[in-house]
Protein backbone atom coordinates (compact mmCIF):
# COMPACT_ATOMS: atom_id res chain seq x y z
CA UNK A 1 0.00 0.00 0.00
CA UNK A 2 1.42 3.35 -0.99
CA UNK A 3 0.15 6.72 0.30
CA UNK A 4 1.50 9.87 -1.34
CA UNK A 5 1.85 13.22 0.95
CA UNK A 6 1.77 17.00 -0.48
CA UNK A 7 3.79 19.18 1.32
CA UNK A 8 5.08 22.41 0.83
CA UNK A 9 8.57 20.76 0.20
CA UNK A 10 7.61 18.12 -2.32
CA UNK A 11 5.61 14.72 -2.26
CA UNK A 12 6.88 11.70 -0.28
CA UNK A 13 5.79 8.15 0.00
CA UNK A 14 4.11 6.05 2.95
CA UNK A 15 5.07 2.58 1.47
CA UNK A 16 3.06 0.21 4.30
CA UNK A 17 3.37 -3.43 3.63
CA UNK A 18 4.22 -6.21 6.45
CA UNK A 19 7.95 -6.86 5.57
CA UNK A 20 9.08 -3.65 4.54
CA UNK A 21 11.86 -3.19 6.60
CA UNK A 22 13.71 -6.20 5.07
CA UNK A 23 13.02 -4.68 1.90
CA UNK A 24 14.21 -1.69 3.15
CA UNK A 25 17.17 -0.83 1.06
CA UNK A 26 15.46 -1.59 -2.14
CA UNK A 27 12.55 0.91 -0.63
CA UNK A 28 14.85 3.46 -0.16
CA UNK A 29 17.19 3.39 -3.80
CA UNK A 30 13.29 3.65 -5.92
CA UNK A 31 12.47 6.57 -3.68
CA UNK A 32 16.23 8.00 -4.64
CA UNK A 33 17.54 8.23 -0.64
CA UNK A 34 21.18 9.48 -1.18
CA UNK A 35 23.64 6.31 -1.06
CA UNK A 36 25.18 7.16 2.12
CA UNK A 37 22.46 6.89 4.38
CA UNK A 38 23.16 7.10 8.19
CA UNK A 39 20.81 5.09 10.52
CA UNK A 40 19.91 6.39 13.77
CA UNK A 41 18.18 4.09 16.32
CA UNK A 42 17.88 3.74 19.96
CA UNK A 43 19.77 0.53 21.93
CA UNK A 44 16.06 -0.82 22.99
CA UNK A 45 14.97 -1.08 19.10
CA UNK A 46 18.29 -1.91 17.69
CA UNK A 47 18.34 -4.96 20.33
CA UNK A 48 15.34 -6.22 18.91
CA UNK A 49 15.93 -5.22 14.84
CA UNK A 50 18.86 -4.25 14.49
CA UNK A 51 19.26 -7.58 12.35
CA UNK A 52 16.98 -6.70 9.92
CA UNK A 53 18.71 -3.59 9.29
CA UNK A 54 22.17 -3.78 10.28
CA UNK A 55 23.24 -5.24 6.77
CA UNK A 56 21.31 -2.80 4.95
CA UNK A 57 24.27 0.12 5.62
CA UNK A 58 27.27 0.79 5.25
CA UNK A 59 28.25 2.96 7.62
CA UNK A 60 27.97 2.50 11.62
CA UNK A 61 24.52 3.21 12.63
CA UNK A 62 24.13 5.92 15.44
CA UNK A 63 22.64 4.69 18.84
CA UNK A 64 20.68 6.92 21.12
CA UNK A 65 19.83 6.27 24.49
CA UNK A 66 16.30 5.03 24.83
CA UNK A 67 13.50 7.43 26.59
CA UNK A 68 11.72 10.86 26.58
CA UNK A 69 14.34 12.05 29.26
CA UNK A 70 16.75 11.54 26.10
CA UNK A 71 14.50 13.91 23.34
CA UNK A 72 16.60 16.89 24.09
CA UNK A 73 19.25 18.85 22.59
CA UNK A 74 22.44 17.51 23.77
CA UNK A 75 20.75 14.03 22.05
CA UNK A 76 20.49 15.59 18.99
CA UNK A 77 24.16 17.04 19.14
CA UNK A 78 25.46 13.34 19.74
CA UNK A 79 23.82 13.37 16.43
CA UNK A 80 25.90 15.73 14.66
CA UNK A 81 29.23 14.81 15.80
CA UNK A 82 28.64 10.86 14.78
CA UNK A 83 27.69 12.80 11.18
CA UNK A 84 30.38 15.21 11.46
CA UNK A 85 33.16 12.37 12.28
CA UNK A 86 32.12 9.99 9.06
CA UNK A 87 32.12 13.38 7.38
CA UNK A 88 28.41 13.13 6.30
CA UNK A 89 27.50 15.47 3.54
CA UNK A 90 24.68 17.09 1.51
CA UNK A 91 24.40 13.93 -0.14
CA UNK A 92 23.54 11.75 2.60
CA UNK A 93 20.47 11.10 4.63
CA UNK A 94 19.33 10.38 7.94
CA UNK A 95 17.28 7.09 8.23
CA UNK A 96 15.53 7.19 11.67
CA UNK A 97 14.56 4.28 12.90
CA UNK A 98 12.30 3.92 16.06
CA UNK A 99 9.38 5.31 18.08
CA UNK A 100 8.10 8.93 18.18
CA UNK A 101 10.97 9.86 20.38
CA UNK A 102 13.60 8.84 18.22
CA UNK A 103 11.88 10.26 15.00
CA UNK A 104 11.40 13.34 16.43
CA UNK A 105 14.76 13.47 17.51
CA UNK A 106 16.65 12.28 14.70
CA UNK A 107 14.01 14.20 12.43
CA UNK A 108 14.91 17.30 14.08
CA UNK A 109 19.40 16.50 14.12
CA UNK A 110 17.97 15.94 10.05
CA UNK A 111 16.37 19.13 9.67
CA UNK A 112 19.24 21.42 10.48
CA UNK A 113 22.65 19.36 9.81
CA UNK A 114 23.84 21.50 6.76
CA UNK A 115 20.45 23.18 6.82
CA UNK A 116 18.82 19.94 6.10
CA UNK A 117 19.43 16.37 4.58
CA UNK A 118 16.80 14.13 3.73
CA UNK A 119 15.09 11.77 6.37
CA UNK A 120 13.12 8.84 5.96
CA UNK A 121 11.31 7.39 8.93
CA UNK A 122 11.29 3.72 9.51
CA UNK A 123 8.50 3.60 12.76
CA UNK A 124 8.24 0.76 14.84
CA UNK A 125 5.40 1.90 17.48
CA UNK A 126 2.31 2.00 16.69
CA UNK A 127 1.88 5.74 17.38
CA UNK A 128 4.66 6.65 15.34
CA UNK A 129 3.71 4.32 12.74
CA UNK A 130 0.12 5.90 12.73
CA UNK A 131 0.90 9.69 13.90
CA UNK A 132 4.37 11.02 14.41
CA UNK A 133 5.98 9.74 11.63
CA UNK A 134 3.58 11.57 8.78
CA UNK A 135 3.37 15.27 8.89
CA UNK A 136 6.84 16.75 9.10
CA UNK A 137 7.08 17.59 12.92
CA UNK A 138 9.99 17.21 14.52
CA UNK A 139 11.57 18.63 17.27
CA UNK A 140 12.56 18.03 21.03
CA UNK A 141 11.81 19.13 24.84
CA UNK A 142 12.91 22.02 26.30
CA UNK A 143 14.09 21.62 30.08
CA UNK A 144 10.90 23.91 31.19
CA UNK A 145 8.41 22.43 28.60
CA UNK A 146 7.57 19.25 25.89
CA UNK A 147 8.31 20.07 22.15
CA UNK A 148 9.44 23.81 22.53
CA UNK A 149 12.15 22.67 19.71
CA UNK A 150 11.73 22.23 16.80
CA UNK A 151 10.70 22.14 12.81
CA UNK A 152 9.30 21.15 10.04
CA UNK A 153 11.22 18.93 7.70
CA UNK A 154 8.59 16.23 5.57
CA UNK A 155 10.50 13.19 5.17
CA UNK A 156 11.66 11.93 2.06
CA UNK A 157 9.87 8.39 2.26
CA UNK A 158 8.13 6.69 5.32
CA UNK A 159 8.18 3.02 5.61
CA UNK A 160 5.80 1.68 7.72
CA UNK A 161 6.27 -2.21 8.59
CA UNK A 162 3.29 -3.54 10.90
CA UNK A 163 5.45 -6.45 11.88
CA UNK A 164 7.77 -4.79 13.44
CA UNK A 165 4.84 -3.95 16.22
CA UNK A 166 5.43 -7.45 17.37
CA UNK A 167 7.70 -6.73 19.86
CA UNK A 168 6.32 -3.70 21.04
CA UNK A 169 4.84 -4.35 24.31
CA UNK A 170 1.17 -4.33 25.14
CA UNK A 171 0.70 -1.05 26.98
CA UNK A 172 2.75 1.23 24.16
CA UNK A 173 0.73 -0.53 21.97
CA UNK A 174 -2.47 0.10 23.80
CA UNK A 175 -0.97 3.88 23.68
CA UNK A 176 -0.92 3.90 19.96
CA UNK A 177 -4.23 2.21 19.37
CA UNK A 178 -5.96 5.47 21.41
CA UNK A 179 -4.63 7.59 18.93
CA UNK A 180 -6.22 5.15 16.65
CA UNK A 181 -9.49 5.44 17.97
CA UNK A 182 -9.45 9.41 17.72
CA UNK A 183 -9.05 9.15 13.93
CA UNK A 184 -12.37 7.40 14.31
CA UNK A 185 -14.37 9.38 16.61
CA UNK A 186 -13.39 12.65 14.45
CA UNK A 187 -13.46 11.50 10.81
CA UNK A 188 -14.63 7.85 10.29
CA UNK A 189 -16.91 5.54 12.20
CA UNK A 190 -16.22 2.87 10.30
CA UNK A 191 -12.40 2.64 11.61
CA UNK A 192 -13.33 2.72 15.23
CA UNK A 193 -16.41 0.16 14.26
CA UNK A 194 -13.47 -1.94 13.01
CA UNK A 195 -10.87 -1.65 15.94
CA UNK A 196 -13.71 -2.38 18.37
CA UNK A 197 -14.61 -5.41 16.31
CA UNK A 198 -11.09 -6.38 15.95
CA UNK A 199 -9.45 -5.79 19.79
CA UNK A 200 -8.18 -9.30 19.91
CA UNK A 201 -6.73 -10.06 16.66
CA UNK A 202 -4.92 -6.44 17.06
CA UNK A 203 -3.95 -7.24 20.14
CA UNK A 204 -2.28 -10.39 18.98
CA UNK A 205 -0.65 -8.44 16.33
CA UNK A 206 -2.79 -9.94 13.46
CA UNK A 207 -1.22 -8.74 10.40
CA UNK A 208 -4.22 -8.01 8.17
CA UNK A 209 -5.80 -6.85 11.23
CA UNK A 210 -2.91 -4.23 11.77
CA UNK A 211 -2.98 -3.65 8.34
CA UNK A 212 -6.43 -2.46 7.71
CA UNK A 213 -5.72 -0.12 10.95
CA UNK A 214 -2.39 1.40 10.48
CA UNK A 215 -3.45 1.88 6.88
CA UNK A 216 -6.54 3.84 7.44
CA UNK A 217 -5.17 5.89 9.96
CA UNK A 218 -2.02 7.00 7.99
CA UNK A 219 -4.57 7.73 5.00
CA UNK A 220 -6.54 10.38 7.32
CA UNK A 221 -3.30 11.84 9.00
CA UNK A 222 -2.20 12.21 5.79
CA UNK A 223 -5.06 14.09 4.30
CA UNK A 224 -5.35 15.95 7.03
CA UNK A 225 -1.27 17.23 7.40
CA UNK A 226 -1.60 17.49 2.75
CA UNK A 227 -4.48 20.33 3.50
CA UNK A 228 -3.22 21.55 6.53
CA UNK A 229 0.75 21.72 7.30
CA UNK A 230 1.35 24.22 9.16
CA UNK A 231 -2.13 23.93 12.00
CA UNK A 232 -4.50 26.77 10.94
CA UNK A 233 -7.31 24.49 10.96
CA UNK A 234 -8.43 20.97 9.81
CA UNK A 235 -5.05 19.73 11.40
CA UNK A 236 -6.53 20.82 14.92
CA UNK A 237 -9.11 18.25 15.09
CA UNK A 238 -6.09 15.99 15.37
CA UNK A 239 -5.87 17.66 18.77
CA UNK A 240 -9.15 16.04 20.07
CA UNK A 241 -8.93 14.57 23.33
CA UNK A 242 -5.28 16.24 23.68
CA UNK A 243 -6.28 19.94 25.64
CA UNK A 244 -6.54 17.48 28.48
CA UNK A 245 -4.38 14.69 27.65
CA UNK A 246 -1.83 17.20 27.74
CA UNK A 247 -3.06 19.34 31.23
CA UNK A 248 -3.20 15.98 32.58
CA UNK A 249 0.16 14.74 31.08
CA UNK A 250 1.77 18.05 32.82
CA UNK A 251 0.22 17.51 36.23
CA UNK A 252 1.77 14.76 36.81
CA UNK A 253 5.11 15.84 35.66
CA UNK A 254 4.82 13.04 32.20
CA UNK A 255 5.25 10.05 34.56
CA UNK A 256 2.32 8.56 34.91
CA UNK A 257 0.59 8.13 31.63
CA UNK A 258 1.64 6.98 28.13
CA UNK A 259 0.35 10.01 26.47
CA UNK A 260 -2.12 7.57 24.17
CA UNK A 261 -3.35 6.78 28.31
CA UNK A 262 -3.86 10.35 28.76
CA UNK A 263 -5.22 11.15 25.35
CA UNK A 264 -8.11 8.51 26.20
CA UNK A 265 -9.09 10.31 29.02
CA UNK A 266 -8.75 13.55 27.20
CA UNK A 267 -11.42 12.40 24.71
CA UNK A 268 -13.74 10.91 27.40
CA UNK A 269 -14.06 14.63 28.57
CA UNK A 270 -14.44 16.04 25.56
CA UNK A 271 -17.39 13.92 24.59
CA UNK A 272 -18.81 14.43 28.16
CA UNK A 273 -18.83 18.15 27.59
CA UNK A 274 -20.56 17.67 24.36
CA UNK A 275 -23.28 15.26 25.35
CA UNK A 276 -23.74 17.86 28.12
CA UNK A 277 -24.19 20.53 25.64
CA UNK A 278 -26.39 18.67 23.75
CA UNK A 279 -24.11 18.39 20.34
CA UNK A 280 -23.66 14.50 20.77
CA UNK A 281 -25.72 11.67 21.25
CA UNK A 282 -25.09 9.86 24.95
CA UNK A 283 -25.15 6.60 22.96
CA UNK A 284 -22.49 7.95 20.87
CA UNK A 285 -20.05 8.64 24.42
CA UNK A 286 -20.79 5.25 25.55
CA UNK A 287 -19.68 3.35 22.84
CA UNK A 288 -16.34 5.42 23.30
CA UNK A 289 -16.22 4.80 26.81
CA UNK A 290 -17.40 1.31 26.03
CA UNK A 291 -14.26 0.48 23.92
CA UNK A 292 -11.53 2.54 26.37
CA UNK A 293 -12.67 0.23 29.04
CA UNK A 294 -12.95 -2.85 26.86
CA UNK A 295 -9.19 -2.10 26.01
CA UNK A 296 -7.84 -2.59 29.32
CA UNK A 297 -7.22 -0.53 32.75
CA UNK A 298 -5.93 2.98 32.20
CA UNK A 299 -3.92 4.86 35.32
CA UNK A 300 -5.77 6.04 38.05
CA UNK A 301 -7.13 10.12 38.02
CA UNK A 302 -8.81 10.19 41.07
CA UNK A 303 -6.13 11.62 43.25
CA UNK A 304 -6.05 14.75 40.27
CA UNK A 305 -7.46 17.69 40.95
CA UNK A 306 -10.01 19.42 38.47
CA UNK A 307 -8.66 22.76 39.93
CA UNK A 308 -4.79 21.65 39.02
CA UNK A 309 -5.95 20.34 35.76
CA UNK A 310 -8.22 23.99 34.55
CA UNK A 311 -4.58 26.14 35.43
CA UNK A 312 -2.67 23.41 33.25
CA UNK A 313 -5.03 23.89 30.16
CA UNK A 314 -4.47 27.43 30.76
CA UNK A 315 -0.96 27.27 30.29
CA UNK A 316 -1.36 25.13 27.18
CA UNK A 317 0.54 26.66 24.04
CA UNK A 318 -2.33 25.60 21.49
CA UNK A 319 -4.36 28.65 23.51
CA UNK A 320 -4.81 31.09 20.11
CA UNK A 321 -5.04 34.92 21.33
CA UNK A 322 -6.64 33.66 24.79
CA UNK A 323 -9.00 31.28 23.18
CA UNK A 324 -9.05 27.78 23.74
CA UNK A 325 -10.33 25.70 21.18
CA UNK A 326 -11.49 23.10 21.60
CA UNK A 327 -12.31 20.31 19.56
CA UNK A 328 -15.90 18.31 20.45
CA UNK A 329 -17.21 15.03 19.00
CA UNK A 330 -21.10 15.40 17.50
CA UNK A 331 -21.01 11.57 16.85
CA UNK A 332 -18.40 9.21 16.39
CA UNK A 333 -17.19 9.70 13.21
CA UNK A 334 -17.40 13.40 13.15
CA UNK A 335 -16.36 16.81 15.45
CA UNK A 336 -16.10 20.20 15.52
CA UNK A 337 -13.75 22.98 16.88
CA UNK A 338 -15.43 25.00 19.45
CA UNK A 339 -14.69 28.20 20.30
CA UNK A 340 -16.66 28.89 23.22
CA UNK A 341 -15.87 26.24 25.92
CA UNK A 342 -16.18 27.37 29.42
CA UNK A 343 -14.43 26.45 32.24
CA UNK A 344 -17.09 24.98 34.45
CA UNK A 345 -18.34 23.08 31.62
CA UNK A 346 -14.77 21.43 31.22
CA UNK A 347 -14.83 21.29 35.22
CA UNK A 348 -17.96 19.23 34.86
CA UNK A 349 -16.57 16.86 33.00
CA UNK A 350 -13.62 16.48 34.42
CA UNK A 351 -15.57 15.55 37.97
CA UNK A 352 -17.66 12.79 36.29
CA UNK A 353 -14.72 10.91 34.93
CA UNK A 354 -13.68 10.48 38.69
CA UNK A 355 -11.50 13.71 39.42
CA UNK A 356 -12.00 15.45 42.46
CA UNK A 357 -12.40 18.96 42.88
CA UNK A 358 -9.64 19.95 44.80
CA UNK A 359 -6.15 18.45 46.12
N1 LIG B 1 6.10 14.66 15.34
C1 LIG B 1 4.83 14.46 15.56
O1 LIG B 1 3.96 14.85 14.78
C2 LIG B 1 4.43 13.71 16.79
C3 LIG B 1 3.11 13.25 16.94
C4 LIG B 1 2.80 12.52 18.06
C5 LIG B 1 3.75 12.24 19.03
N2 LIG B 1 5.04 12.68 18.85
C6 LIG B 1 6.07 12.37 19.84
O2 LIG B 1 6.25 10.97 19.88
C7 LIG B 1 6.78 10.61 21.16
C8 LIG B 1 6.11 9.35 21.65
O3 LIG B 1 6.38 8.31 20.75
P1 LIG B 1 6.14 6.79 21.12
O4 LIG B 1 4.83 6.65 21.78
O5 LIG B 1 6.43 6.02 19.91
O6 LIG B 1 7.19 6.52 22.29
P2 LIG B 1 8.71 6.06 22.24
O7 LIG B 1 9.39 6.51 21.05
O8 LIG B 1 9.28 6.43 23.57
O9 LIG B 1 8.58 4.46 22.17
C9 LIG B 1 8.02 3.76 23.26
C10 LIG B 1 8.94 2.63 23.72
O10 LIG B 1 8.87 1.55 22.80
C11 LIG B 1 10.19 1.17 22.40
N3 LIG B 1 10.05 0.57 21.06
C12 LIG B 1 9.97 1.20 19.87
N4 LIG B 1 9.71 0.32 18.90
C13 LIG B 1 9.63 -0.89 19.47
C14 LIG B 1 9.38 -2.21 19.00
N5 LIG B 1 9.08 -2.43 17.70
N6 LIG B 1 9.38 -3.23 19.85
C15 LIG B 1 9.62 -3.00 21.18
N7 LIG B 1 9.84 -1.79 21.70
C16 LIG B 1 9.86 -0.75 20.85
C17 LIG B 1 10.95 2.45 22.47
O11 LIG B 1 12.33 2.23 22.49
C18 LIG B 1 10.41 3.02 23.77
O12 LIG B 1 11.01 2.42 24.88
C19 LIG B 1 6.61 11.82 22.05
O13 LIG B 1 7.86 12.42 22.29
C20 LIG B 1 5.72 12.75 21.24
O14 LIG B 1 5.99 14.13 21.51
C21 LIG B 1 5.37 13.41 17.76
ZN1 LIG C 1 -1.28 12.48 20.40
Amino acid sequence: MLLEVGSRSGRYGVHIEPGAAARLDALLTAARVPARRFVVSNTTVWRLHGETFASLFSEEPILLPDGERHKHLQTVSRIYDALVRARADRASAIVAIGGGVLGDTAGFAAATFLRGVPLVHVPTTLLAQVDSAIGGKVGVNHPLGKNLIGAFHPPALVVVDPTVLGTLPRREFRAGLYEVIKYGVITNRALFDRVASSLAKLFARDSDALMAVVTESCRIKASVVEQDEHETGLRRTLNFGHTAAHALEAVTKYRRFRHGEAVAYGMLIAAQIAVARGTMPAADREALSGLIAKMGPLPAVTDIAVEDMLEAITHDKKIVAGQLHYVLPTAVGACEVVPDVKKDEIAAAMRSIGMPATP
